[in-house]
């Protein structure tokens, strides 16, 4: 079975993750959505809170599941035997920082590739840190983020 890995901090998902997760479900026969642990920068949401969102947030999408992972992103992939990793491209400033981590991954386990998908353009500003910064100083993020996840942040921060 070919299953796809999308990892990141999903700090909270936003629909541009959505995005990403709809678009990879069509390609591949199992999307593992995997949550990092280990991130260097300091959660607003914590693990479990992260998981559930995106659980509630991906209940449409059959072949979804949502996992999380500690360590090396190579270690997890081989754990659970697959060797696509996604990642979604919003603009070129994206571009480095993925490119060092794609070549990293690939030198530390030659047979892992990065699969890169472009965002859709409406979403292509969009990020976790700037939806959290809107709503921190008062803004609304309707549309941005699934509902729930709105729900979630007014909650957290106001
Ligand atoms: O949503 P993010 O914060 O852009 O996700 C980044 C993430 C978690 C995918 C990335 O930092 C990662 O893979 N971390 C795990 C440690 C690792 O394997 N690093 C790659 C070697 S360069």
């Amino acid at each position: 079975m070919r299953i796809g890995v999308y990892p990141g901090s999903f700090d909270p998902v936003t629909k541009g993750h959505l995005d990403i997760i709809e678009r990879a479900s069509k390609i591949f026969e199992e999307v593992i959505v995997v949550v990092s642990i280990n991130t260097s920068k300091s959660p607003l949401f914590t693990l479990e809170e992260r998981m559930d969102l995106l659980k509630e947030s991906c209940k449409h999408i059959k072949n979804i599941q949502v996992d999380s992972f500690n360590g090396l992103l190579i270690n997890y992939m081989k754990k659970i035997n697959s060797n696509v990793i996604i990642k979604g491209l919003r603009a070129v400033s994206d571009f480095e920082y993925e490119f060092q981590m794609a070549l990293m991954n690939r030198t530390l386990e030659p047979d892992i590739e990065t699969l890169f998908m472009m965002t859709t353009d409406k979403y292509s500003y969009l990020s976790s840190s700037l939806v959290k910064e809107v709503v921190r100083f008062g803004g609304k993020v309707t549309g941005l983020v699934p509902e729930i996840v709105e729900n979630q942040l007014y909650k957290k921060i106001l």
